[in-house]
């Protein structure tokens, strides 16, 4: 059994100095950065885009997980590879031609990630779960950090691990959304392999001991 990752969202961060905060990250026990692209129609709100994830790229030193809540996101996939992200999760309801999509996200050297919202069934993902590297599985409505997590998300874990299971892929399942102490352990025990967790560890008086307890936590 591998680690289980650990990904901060930076949409919870201090955007006035949020070098300070990747510096954080990066002297951290978290694994990956998770940031949040949102373009006001997909999702109802807009956090930040290109320029601002070229500027973190500059700074942080760990992996991209840079998660697409925007309709037609296979129009900017050069542009994220060129920026240094190094995984790129489009949401399964924005994508027409998800399996074209995919495709392309690898062709430019990234893994590909799918995002599923709280009410798509994860048997969508039954014929192209063996392309995808990621399953970005939302536990709150995509759009707002802070929200509370949906107790369904356990049931849609162990049914997505069982696909994957069955069709032998190598899939990894994240866990986006009211990420706390609380439903981590019980999260990694139905099957999860990544936890992003924003404002449960931004909100914290200490977000590197946050991180260190949280990693501790689902220690397999
Ligand atoms: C929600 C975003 C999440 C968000 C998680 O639309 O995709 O990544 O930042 O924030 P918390 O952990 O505060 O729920
Ligand atoms: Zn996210």
């Amino acid at each position: 059994m591998s680690k289980t990752i650990i990904a901060p969202s930076i949409l919870a961060a201090d955007f006035a100095n949020l070098e300070k905060d990747i510096k954080m990250v990066n002297d951290s026990k978290a694994d990956w950065f998770h940031l949040d692209v949102m373009d006001g129609v997909f999702v109802p709100n807009i956090s930040f885009g290109m320029p601002v994830i070229e500027a973190i790229s500059k700074h942080a030193n760990k992996t991209l997980d840079v998660h697409l809540m925007i309709v037609q996101p296979e129009r900017y996939i050069k542009d994220f590879a060129g920026i240094g992200a190094n995984i790129l999760t489009v949401h399964y309801e924005a994508s027409t031609h998800l399996h074209r999509t995919i495709q392309a996200i690898k062709a430019e050297g990234m893994q590909a990630g799918v995002a599923l919202n709280p009410h798509t069934n994860v048997s969508v993902l039954k014929d192209t779960i063996q392309d995808i590297d990621l399953v970005c599985m939302m536990s709150v409505n995509p759009g707002f950090g802070g929200q509370s997590f949906i107790e369904n998300t356990y049931e849609k874990v162990k049914e997505l691990k069982q696909i994957i299971a069955e069709k032998g892929a190598s899939t990894k399942i994240e866990i986006d959304g009211g990420v706390t102490n609380k439903n981590a352990k019980q999260l990694v025990e139905a099957g999860a392999d990544v936890l992003v967790a924003g404002s449960y560890v931004f909100g914290s008086e200490n977000p590197t001991s946050t991180i260190e307890n949280l990693s501790e936590l689902v220690k397999k």
